[in-house]
């Protein structure tokens, strides 16, 4: 999009479109709810931080900030694929909308100093390239005290289509090894560290021990990250989607990451809204279906 036409959206005082990290445009919000970052590159979400508050989102001081290279932290968006494409390692890991240029659709105020962005990607050559179908994401993106992310997808193709997707949300927390997840207790679970296996989370909630990577399938519960070292809480509620994943690199795989500080693991936790492995969902063509989170802080 060129700099005019987003200009033309522009709100006066709570919405405007700059140069972030790397050059990369973003919509920075300043209302007298909220401030956030929301980078075109990926549709991404970096920042979000509620008056009164320090940041919800974790954002890794070594991420990139480069077309065709996702971002570390904030909320990537993952489509059509969650992880590692089956049967294709050299395919892109979480899918390729992390990877490119979204253009904003739409930006208004929702009722008194709610901002609500709508980002969008269409299927186009690249792709295309990558994957089949024709499709058109919408990210609707609501910036107030809380922080609702709606990811929207439907079928523009002829055929059906069956696809992964995440808000894969890095919360921020002053310790994790302090942390604890409510919401997953008794809840079955695919150990990613375990070569997959079905495990069941005991019925207390979840801490931080080592490296954590869990996809719970089939649960629609509302978590919440209690960061005592912090002394806030963060809920995640959702609908729409019936994975939620977690996961904390801990210490050998963060000093494996290029794009992640081998010291900043222990300030985040990822408690991500997905639908995802066997949650996967089949769209008819002209179909859609949406996905929401909602992130909301407490004491
Ligand atoms: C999580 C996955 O969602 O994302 C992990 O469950 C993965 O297995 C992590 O390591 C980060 O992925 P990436 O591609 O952003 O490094």
């Amino acid at each position: 999009m060129t700099p005019d036409a987003l200009r033309s959206l522009e709100i006066p005082g709570l919405a405007r479109f700059e140069s972030g990290p790397g050059g990369l445009t973003r919509l920075a919000v300043t209302t007298p709810l909220a401030e956030a970052h929301v980078c075109l590159h990926g549709g991404h979400v970096t920042h979000f931080q509620p008056r009164g508050q320090s940041p919800v989102l974790f954002l890794s001081a070594r991420s990139f900030f480069e077309n065709g290279r996702p971002i570390r932290g904030g909320v990537p968006v993952c489509f059509p694929w969650f992880g590692p494409r089956a049967g294709q390692p050299d395919a892109p890991a979480h899918g390729f909308a992390r990877l490119l240029p979204w253009e904003v659709e739409s930006l208004s105020i929702d009722g008194e100093h709610i901002v609500l962005a709508v980002l969008r990607l269409a299927a186009n050559d690249e792709t295309r390239a990558h994957w089949p179908h024709d499709f058109v994401l919408r990210h609707h993106i609501v910036i107030g005290q809380r922080l609702t992310m709606m990811l929207e997808v439907e079928n523009t193709s002829r055929e059906p289509f069956t696809y992964e997707a995440a808000l894969h949300t890095y919360l921020a927390v002053a310790d994790a090894r302090a942390a604890t997840i409510t919401g997953l207790e008794n809840a079955p679970y695919r150990d990613k560290t375990d070569g997959l296996q079905t495990k069941v989370q005991p019925a207390e909630p979840l801490r931080f021990t080592g490296e954590t990577d869990r996809m719970f399938e089939n649960t629609r519960a509302t978590c919440t990250l209690h960061d005592s070292a912090g002394a806030r809480r963060i809920t995640v509620e959702k609908s729409g989607s019936a994975t939620t994943v977690v996961w904390n690199p801990w210490i050998e795989k963060s000093a494996a990451m290029k794009d992640f500080a081998d010291d900043e693991w222990p300030r985040m936790a990822c408690i991500e809204t997905a639908n995802a492995g066997t949650d996967a969902i089949t769209l008819a063509p002209g179909a859609k279906h949406a996905m929401r989170a909602v992130l909301s802080v407490g004491k």
